[in-house]
């Protein structure tokens, strides 16, 4: 699908009669209906059709704009972004960045869409993806040593997408073990790498992160978990292309540090945290449970488990940590 040109005409919210719209874009008016009534059948946002008024979207649209992203880059990530990709819609934005790894391309290419058909979320779940209300983004980075130099890496980009949002919109998250970006219990956004290459030599990394910043009522019976949103949270919250800057701004420098200096440095970070300090838990492997209390991470980022034979290190992978009933 491409975006309809006149899509950001009807950004704002206000009414454009079609004539308007027409003459804008030098097409008939039947086409424009066309146009709309196509994008609305295919993304689910609503355009209000008014006799002798026009169209508008309500409450109008937050599209993503790369200037405005660009512009709002520090010095560093401007260095370490080699290209931005912003596709109107994509099956996922880690596929889309696995395929062009595959192809030979190179690390610092960042992938968002508008919205994603196919999200990829942990655990074979799909990620809900309505258009232009929330942010997903994957970031593609090359390492040189292999999987064992990653260990940590998706919990320090928990700490730097944390770092992001408190710089944006002054909201500070708390990080669920192993990547989960929660408020006040409620899931916020995640975090979801994948791998490609050498898993002991030079290799490729997707990260990526999906944000819940304005879900709308819709999508939102689709998803099975309690969520929030940064629009609820902060109803003045900055646009997405100034929030994806600031996750810019925190996430390439990480990445390029990352494979030199470890999850050591960022644990302290990490624990500040951490949803589930103190508390008492169950880890759900999928094939066994474990009870005990959580104690923090250790310095390659696996969660120290307290149970009733001494502290167990528990590594990624596909476990869940839930508050033991
Ligand atoms: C989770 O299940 O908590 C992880 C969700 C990760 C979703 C993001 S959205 C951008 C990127 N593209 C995908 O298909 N998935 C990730």
């Amino acid at each position: 699908m491409s975006l309809p040109v006149l899509l950001p005409l009807l950004a704002d919210g206000e009414f454009r009669s079609g004539q308007q719209l027409a003459d804008a874009l030098g097409v008939s008016r039947t086409a424009v209906w066309k146009q709309l009534n196509k994008f609305a059948e295919e993304t689910g946002v609503e355009i209000e059709s008014v006799r002798g008024r026009g169209y508008r979207i309500t409450g109008g649209l937050d599209l993503l704009d790369s200037e405005a992203v660009t512009d709002a880059l520090d010095s560093s990530a401007q260095t370490l972004l080699r290209e931005l990709i912003i596709a109107p819609t994509i099956d996922s934005t880690n596929a889309e960045l696995m395929r062009r790894a595959q192809s030979g391309a190179s690390g610092g290419l960042v992938c968002v869409a508008e919205q994603q058909s196919a999200g990829r979320g942990r655990r074979g779940r799909t990620w809900v993806s309505p258009f232009a209300g929330n942010l997903y983004l994957s970031i593609l980075w090359d390492f040189d040593s292999g999987a064992a130099a990653l260990e940590g890496l998706s919990l320090a980009v928990g700490v730097a997408v944390s770092r992001a949002l408190g710089e944006a919109c002054d909201v500070e998250p708390a990080l669920k073990w192993p990547n989960d970006i929660q408020h006040a219990g409620k899931k916020l956004g995640g975090i979801l790498l994948e791998m490609s290459g050498d898993a002991d030599g030079r290799c490729q990394v997707v990260v990526g992160i999906g944000l819940n910043v304005a879900m709308p009522k819709g999508a939102a019976r689709e998803i099975d978990q309690a969520w929030t949103d940064l629009r609820t949270l902060v109803p003045d919250c900055p646009p997405r292309s100034a929030l994806l800057a600031a996750l810019l701004n925190e996430l390439l420098p990480l990445l390029e540090g990352f494979e030199a200096g470890g999850f050591a440095p960022w644990r302290d970070a990490w624990q500040s945290l951490d949803a589930y300090a103190g508390q008492r838990v169950v880890l759900d492997t999928g094939a066994a449970q474990m009870a005990g209390i959580a104690r923090g991470v250790d310095d390659r980022g696996a969660l120290q488990l307290e149970t009733t034979t001494g502290v167990q290190s528990v590594y990624g992978g596909e476990i869940s940590l839930r508050g033991a009933t």
